[in-house]
């Protein structure tokens, strides 16, 4: 049987085929929208311009749990319950301490998010009550254990979380040993605020996926954490910095325009470029460019800084396509001193407060996640014993 896959199917035969699910709509949402033709992009109502000018992470996950801003009551709630739950349980700790120091961090955060389950309180009997709960509790642990692993991995001693302090403030105290200046924590405020939410995504896709089976947050976000690794998605903050560390590493001959129109003529992408939804320039990299240009002037190193805008340039001549959120975060936190393959974790420490979200709401109104694949195998074979085979 000649083999056919989803690229040369004949759709008027089979009217619900897309591959990729491109454009279908599965699931209606309150948490963001995203106009992909004008570069908009709105968190419940509001744009992330605004939010970017005004808002900080605590007040995005709260935004992001309710459809609404927190007055002030609640915002100090919220802040307490944040900074009441970063420390980790002991058998979590003991565990980052003692895993392979060359695991992938986003790995590690897998397996140690997913152990955090089993040391919650007992069922309260208000399923989304609890739920709610795990999400403020799953937003503090996640940059605990980032830093933690960070830290025990090169031998240093781990740092506790403090009682106080914003959720940047926290996780760059806990990753370097030291308070953080006032503009390291705003530019991590701002990165984690512009990571928050992104439509269905696919991590969001699979959050609520599991989310639809009755399955636990837990195991959602565990999920959610195994899709956002990939370097297609979330992955790709890491290997834009590792494309320009490359470059560094020969920084005399390094040639970011000819780099790559070398990659692109042998057909291979270029990391933090293109975007399913976006047809023009992401607002989040439009910010982050912002602070990526400024950061570097600040710091006196603007050499990854310009190649990246050659970078930018070359892709916008020769293939008309535009940077995503990931093209610039890389910079961003490199300047801020973060290694590079932690990037990916920040972005889930971010996107966990979105992920949370979408299970909230798809809990309050159910429906399975069952799609269907188009089967091209064969069909009636005879059977043959195993030792004729
Ligand atoms: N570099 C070079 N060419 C590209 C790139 C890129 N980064 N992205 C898309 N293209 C080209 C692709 O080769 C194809 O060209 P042609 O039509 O000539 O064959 C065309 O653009 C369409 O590409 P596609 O892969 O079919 O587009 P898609 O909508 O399926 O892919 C994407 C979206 C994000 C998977 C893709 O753009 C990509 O692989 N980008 C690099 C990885 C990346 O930066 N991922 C982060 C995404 S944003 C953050 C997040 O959600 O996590």
């Amino acid at each position: 049987m000649a083999q056919q896959n989803l690229d040369n199917i004949d759709t008027t035969e089979h009217p619900y085929i897309n591959k990729g699910l491109e454009g279908i709509v599965a699931f209606s949402t309150t948490k963001s929208f995203i106009d992909g033709q004008k570069g908009d992009l709105i968190y419940a109502g509001y744009n992330i311009d605004t939010l970017a000018e005004n808002a900080t992470f605590e007040e995005v996950c709260f935004l992001l749990w309710n459809d609404r801003l927190p007055n002030s009551t609640e915002l100090e709630e919220l802040n307490n319950s944040l900074k009441s739950q970063r420390s980790l349980p002991q058998p979590v700790l003991d565990y980052i301490k003692s895993t392979n120091k060359k695991a992938e961090p986003m790995a590690v955060l897998r397996t140690a998010v997913s152990m955090i389950a089993d040391f919650q309180d007992a069922p309260s009997g208000d399923a989304e009550k609890d739920n709610r709960d795990d999400a403020i509790s799953m937003t503090a642990q996640m940059p605990t254990i980032i830093a933690a692993f960070a830290r025990a991995r090169s031998g240093k001693e781990i740092v506790a979380p403090l009682d106080n302090g914003s959720t940047a403030f926290n996780f760059l105290y806990m990753l370097n040993g030291e308070k953080p200046g006032e503009e390291a924590e705003k530019t991590m405020d701002l990165c984690l605020i512009l990571h928050a939410e992104h439509g269905m995504n696919a991590s969001t896709f699979t959050c609520r996926a599991i989310c639809s089976t009755e399955s636990d947050m837990f195991s959602a976000v565990t999920g959610a954490i195994g899709a956002l690794k990939g370097p297609l998605h979330g992955g790709a903050n890491t290997a834009v910095m590792n494309m320009l560390l490359e470059m560094d590493a020969n920084a005399e001959t390094a040639d970011p325009v000819q780099f790559t129109k070398d990659r692109l003529a042998s057909k291979k992408k270029i990391m933090g470029f293109g975007h399913r939804v976006y047809k023009t320039f992401d607002p989040r990299a439009r910010l982050l460019r912002g602070m990526s240009k400024s950061l570097s002037e600040e710091t006196g190193q603007t050499e990854l800084y310009e190649w990246s805008e050659s970078i930018l340039k070359t892709m916008k001549d020769e293939k008309n396509i535009d940077p995503n959120v990931d093209f610039f975060s890389a910079t961003v936190y490199y300047s801020l001193g973060i290694e590079p393959d932690l990037f990916t974790c920040i972005f889930a420490m971010s996107r966990v407060s979105g992920w949370t979200a979408h299970y909230l709401e798809q809990d309050a109104n159910n429906r399975l996640v069952r799609p269907r694949a188009l089967y091209i195998g064969e069909k009636n074979l005879d059977w043959t014993p195993v030792e004729e085979r």
